[in-house]
C-alpha cells in the first residue's frame, strides 16, 4: 500500500514583495462591483460613466453595429497593427477633433499615435513630456477632476498641482481663481483641460471664457493638454464640443496635446480605442515627436488593439456611417438631457430641500448633485442607489422606469427619512 503525504512548504525568507503596500481598490470600479453584487430589484447604478439605453441596458450604437458588419463582410483578420496604430484611424481621429480646415492647415505639424483609450492617451502624453522636457514640467489639474488624472501623471514622477475649478457655493465654474492660477503658473507648465463635459462637475467654460483661458495660457507660455473623452457625446454635436481645441489651435496658434477616447462617443468602452496627438509649430519637431511616441508605444504595448480602431475608422471614413453616428450622438445626448430635466423636475416635485437649478445648467454625462457623503451612503444602503462619493451621478443610468424613484429617494434622504 502506498500512502501519499502532502507537505506544506513554509517559506523561510521574506517575500520578494514584502515591501508592496496594500492599495485600496479604485473607487469607481469598486462601486460598480458593489452594484453588480447587490440583489435588490430596485437597485440603480449612477456610478461609472457608461451609457445605458432607456431600459437600462448597454447600447451598441447603430453606426458601430453597421461598421462591425462591414468589417466582417470584408473579412476581418487579427494581424498586428503598426506600432503607431491604424493610419486611417489616427488621421480621421485628429481630423475629427480639429475640423477639416484646421487639419489641412496643420497636418504636416501633427504627431499622432493610437492609444489605449483616453487613459492610454494621457499616459503616452505623460511619457512623451517626461522624455522630452527637462526639467520636468509641473502638471496643473483642475479640482475636482476625473479620478484617474493625478494617478496617471504622478505615477510617471510628475508633480501634480490641483487648482480650484468649481465653486461649491455658486455651483459653477470659478473663473476668477482659474485665471489667477494660470497667471501664477511657471512658464512651460502643463495644464490639463477637459475639452468638454467636465468630469465630474458637468460645468464647462462658455466660449468667451475659453477664449480668455486660451489667451492667458498663451501669454504665460503654458502647454495645454486636452482630455477630450466626450467629443460629440456632450452636446450631440462634435463641432460644438471641439470648440476649445479648435480655438486654441486655429485662432491662437498654440501648440497643444489632445487625448481622444472613443469609449463614450462610440460606446467602445472595452475596446480601448483612443488617440493622442500633438500639434507642433514646426514640421521637424512633429516628425521627431511622433518618432518618440513610436518608441514609447513599442516599449509599452508594442502595438495597439485593432478591433475598435477598425470600427471607428470605418465609421469615420464612410459618409453614410458617419451620418448615422451623428444621429447616434444625438440619441445619446438627447436621452441624457431628457433625464437631467426629469430628475430636476422630480426633485422639485418631491420637494427635495434646496435649489437644483445647477443640475440643468450642467451638461454631458454627469450631474454633480452637491450631496453630503452621509446622504450618498444612505442612498446606497437604504435605497440601493449607487453614485460616486462626491455625489457625481452618471445621468445615463437614469431612465423613465427609475428616475422618479431616484428623485423621491433623494428628497426623502434629504428630509432625514
Ligand atoms: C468615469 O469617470 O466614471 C469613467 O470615465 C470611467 C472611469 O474609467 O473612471
Amino acid at each position: 500500500m502506498t500512502t501519499t503525504t502532502t507537505t506544506t512548504i513554509i517559506p523561510s525568507n521574506p517575500s520578494f514583495f514584502s515591501s508592496a503596500p496594500f492599495i485600496p481598490a479604485d473607487a469607481i470600479f469598486a462601486l460598480t462591483a458593489e452594484y453588480t453584487a447587490d440583489k435588490h430589484p430596485q437597485k440603480v447604478n449612477l456610478g461609472q460613466g457608461t451609457y445605458r439605453d432607456s431600459t437600462g441596458q448597454p447600447w451598441v450604437l447603430a453606426a458601430v453595429q453597421k461598421s462591425r458588419e462591414v468589417l466582417l463582410n470584408q473579412g476581418l483578420n487579427h494581424e498586428y497593427l503598426p506600432i503607431l496604430g491604424l493610419q486611417t484611424f489616427r488621421q480621421e481621429a485628429s481630423k475629427l477633433a480639429l475640423g477639416g480646415e484646421i487639419y489641412d492647415r496643420v497636418q504636416d505639424r501633427l504627431a499622432t499615435c493610437q492609444s489605449l483609450s483616453g487613459t492610454g492617451a494621457l499616459h503616452l502624453a505623460g511619457l512623451l513630456l517626461r522624455s522630452c522636457r527637462a526639467p520636468l514640467p509641473k502638471i496643473y489639474i483642475p479640482a475636482p477632476t476625473w479620478s484617474n488624472h493625478h494617478q496617471v501623471f504622478s505615477s510617471l514622477g510628475f508633480e501634480c498641482i490641483s487648482f480650484p475649478y468649481y465653486s461649491a457655493t455658486s455651483k459653477s465654474l470659478d473663473m476668477e481663481t482659474y485665471l489667477a492660477t494660470l497667471n501664477g503658473c511657471p512658464e512651460n507648465s502643463v495644464v490639463i483641460l477637459h475639452a468638454c463635459a467636465h468630469n465630474p462637475t458637468g460645468c464647462d467654460p462658455s466660449r468667451e471664457e475659453w477664449k480668455t483661458i486660451g489667451k492667458a495660457m498663451k501669454e504665460r507660455k503654458l502647454f495645454p493638454v486636452f482630455d477630450a473623452a466626450y467629443l460629440g457625446f456632450n452636446s450631440g454635436n462634435v463641432d460644438d464640443d471641439a470648440f476649445a481645441i479648435r480655438y486654441f489651435v486655429g485662432e491662437l496658434e498654440l501648440e497643444v496635446g489632445v487625448c481622444l477616447s472613443f469609449a463614450k462617443n462610440m460606446g467602445l468602452y472595452g475596446e480601448r480605442t483612443g488617440c493622442v496627438f500633438f500639434v507642433s509649430n514646426a514640421a521637424q519637431a512633429a516628425t521627431n515627436t511622433q518618432s518618440v511616441l513610436e518608441m514609447l508605444q513599442r516599449s509599452e504595448v508594442s502595438n495597439p488593439p485593432a478591433y475598435g480602431a477598425k470600427i471607428a475608422a470605418t465609421v469615420l471614413t464612410d459618409p453614410e456611417l458617419k451620418a448615422l453616428w451623428y444621429k447616434d450622438l444625438e440619441t445619446m445626448s438627447g436621452r441624457i438631457r431628457a433625464m437631467r430635466v426629469a430628475l430636476f423636475e422630480g426633485l422639485n416635485g418631491h420637494g427635495a430641500p434646496g435649489n437644483w437649478d445647477h443640475l440643468v445648467r450642467q451638461s454631458g454625462m454627469f450631474g454633480f448633485l452637491g450631496l453630503s457623503p452621509e446622504v450618498v451612503l444612505r442612498l446606497k444602503e437604504k435605497y440601493h442607489i449607487y453614485m460616486a462619493d462626491n455625489s457625481r451621478i452618471s445621468i445615463a443610468g437614469l431612465n423613465p422606469g427609475n428616475v422618479d424613484y431616484v428623485a423621491r429617494s433623494i428628497a426623502g434622504c434629504l428630509r432625514g427619512e
